[in-house]
This record gives structure tokens, sequence and C-alpha cells, in this order.
């Protein structure tokens, strides 16, 4: 199997190494426009401990969105099913950053992965506390989870983002004005942009979402969530992990996914596999072209679509 999985792999490093079409690096996020879009990474956590790796996959990268699962994890963590009276649980079927909903839906996101749904998570996360004990906490856990302390956020890209970040800031004011929002914004959003802001590589990433393939056991066997709660999450990661791009998601990939503009993607195959895949530029949807590619390629090759 693992001799398998690691041809697969470099089949599909090769593969993706002479795409003709690598898709747009993300503009909005000043600093992010400066990554280039040659890279690509592969790493895949099976859950019987082998690891196999491809390209660039200790290369760090901005998880953006992929860091709206772990925050989602902490929360109800933290609030358990109350989360469900402030954030609702279907897809939004508009893009990541769509403000349209909140008027008619009184300030209650449709998902905890659009942004203003990550926005509230993070009021929840921020508790009373200042930006930087939310912070410490959310990279203490996936410090924990990968198995690495050489995790940590790119203060330049938090600057960026903070500094052109427009429309979190409507989202988080609109929503304060429905009191979804309970803290002030500016924290709220600190707190947001810096967990956005986290680098990890393909093989931290991959090390990270092992709970989430173990029925919500660490590795080491201690229990992050219960079995029920991780189905829940690759629940949510299956419908609204990619935006209103999740239906074609599950249609050409078949696993509970979540993306970030910063081209990262991860993937779970409960039961079975943890895997992240990196590649700056995006499709029209703002998710990674070839990172998708590569997994619709590694799920056709191996069989690991849920369906
Ligand atoms: O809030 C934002 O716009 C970014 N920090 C994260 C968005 C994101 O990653 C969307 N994913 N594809």
């Amino acid at each position: 199997m693992t001799e398998d999985l690691t041809d697969i792999v470099a089949d599909i490093v090769a593969s993706m190494r002479s795409a003709p079409d690598r898709g747009r690096v993300a503009h909005y996020i000043p600093e992010l426009a400066k990554v280039e879009a040659r890279h690509f990474g592969i790493a895949i956590a099976t859950a019987d401990g082998q690891m196999v790796t491809g390209g660039d996959a200790d290369m760090g990268f901005s998880i953006q969105s992929i860091s709206k699962v772990f925050a989602l994890t902490l929360a109800v963590g933290k609030v358990g099913d109350q989360l469900w009276d402030r954030v609702g649980r279907e897809p939004s079927g508009t893009a990541f950053n769509s403000i349209v909903q909140l008027e008619h839906e009184q300030g209650i996101p449709r998902n905890p992965f659009i942004n203003a749904g990550a926005i509230v998570v993070a009021d929840v996360n921020l508790g009373g506390h200042q930006p930087r004990v939310a912070i410490g906490e959310m990279l203490r856990f996936l410090r924990y989870l990968a198995g690495d302390d050489d995790i940590a956020i790119n203060e330049a890209v938090a600057a960026s983002e903070t500094a052109s970040g427009f429309r979190n800031m409507a989202l988080a004011n609109y929503m304060r004005a429905f009191d979804n929002v309970r803290h002030p914004v500016e924290l709220v959003l600190g707190a947001y942009f810096h967990q956005c802001a986290i680098e990890m590589s393909c093989r931290q990433l991959a090390l990270a979402g092992r709970y989430l393939m173990l029925d919500g056991r660490h590795p080491d066997g201690g229990r992050v969530v219960s079995p029920r709660r991780a189905r829940r999450i690759n629940a949510l990661m299956l419908t609204c992990g990619h935006y209103d791009a999740s239906g074609d998601f599950a249609f050409r990939v078949g696993m509970p996914g979540k993306s970030g503009v910063g081209g990262g993607i991860l993937a779970i195959v409960p039961g079975r596999a943890s895997i992240a895949v990196w590649s700056p530029g995006l499709n029209a949807s703002g998710n990674s072209q070839l990172g998708t590619l590569a997994l619709e390629e590694l799920s056709s090759r191996t069989g690991w679509s849920i369906f």
C-alpha cells in the first residue's frame, strides 16, 4: 500500500509540474500576491502512521481559511451546540466573503467556513480576552495536533490583511449591529487575521488533520473531540469547505475538504488519510487550481472518494 501511494504521489507531482494552467495567486491580500505560482506540495498522513510526501511538502504557506476548521473545533469545545444559535450549517451558494445573506438572515451566517461565520467563531474563541490570548491558544492547539512546535504566524501577512480587509470589517460591523459579534470588532478581527496568517507546511497540516480521520482522536491516544463531533466537522467540510464550489469539489474529489486563499487544501478520508496539498494559484472560485486537480487524481487512483 505504502509503495503504491509513493508511486501515485510521484506521478501526481510530475503531472502538476507540467500543468499548463496554474490558476491565479490571490491579490486582495497584497502580501499573498508575492508568492510564486510555480510551487506544488503534497503530504499524506495515513491512519496506519505512514507519511508520504512530494514536491514542496516542507515549505510553509499561509493557511488562511483552513484555520477555520481548527477555530471551529476550539469553539465547539468551548460553547458546544450553543454555537449553532449563532452560526448556520448550510452551504451558502455565495462567495467566501459575501455579505448579501446577512441582512435577510438576522446577521446569522450560513456556516462557520464563510468569512462571516468564521468571524463569529473568532468572537466566541476570543471570549473576554485580548487577541494574543486566543492566538496563543490556536498556535498551541496546532503544535499539539501536528506534534511540531515550529508553527508560527507570518506577521507581514497579518498586517497586510489588517490594512486591506475592508470587506471583513464590513461583515464584522454588520453582525455587531445584530449582536452576533459581541466583542469590539478590532479585537475580533485582530484574532481572525492572525489565525489566517498562520504558516504551515503540507506535512504539518496533514499531521494536524489526523484527528479528523481518527474519529476525533490524536494518534497519541488523546481525545481531541468526540467521534460525533469529528463526523460533524467532516460533514461541514464536505458541504461548505469550498464555498460555492463545494458541490463541484464533492463531485470531482469526494472528500471533506477545506481550502484557503493561500492555495492550501486539507482533505480528510475518514479512517484512512489526512491529506494536505498546496499550490498558490487559485481557480475562479478562490480554491487552489492544482491542489484540486491533484486531489482529483489522488481520489481516482486510490478509490478514496467517500461515495
Ligand atoms: O478573510 C479572508 O478573506 C482571508 N483571511 C481568508 C479567506 C480564504 O482563505 C478563502 N478561501 N479560499
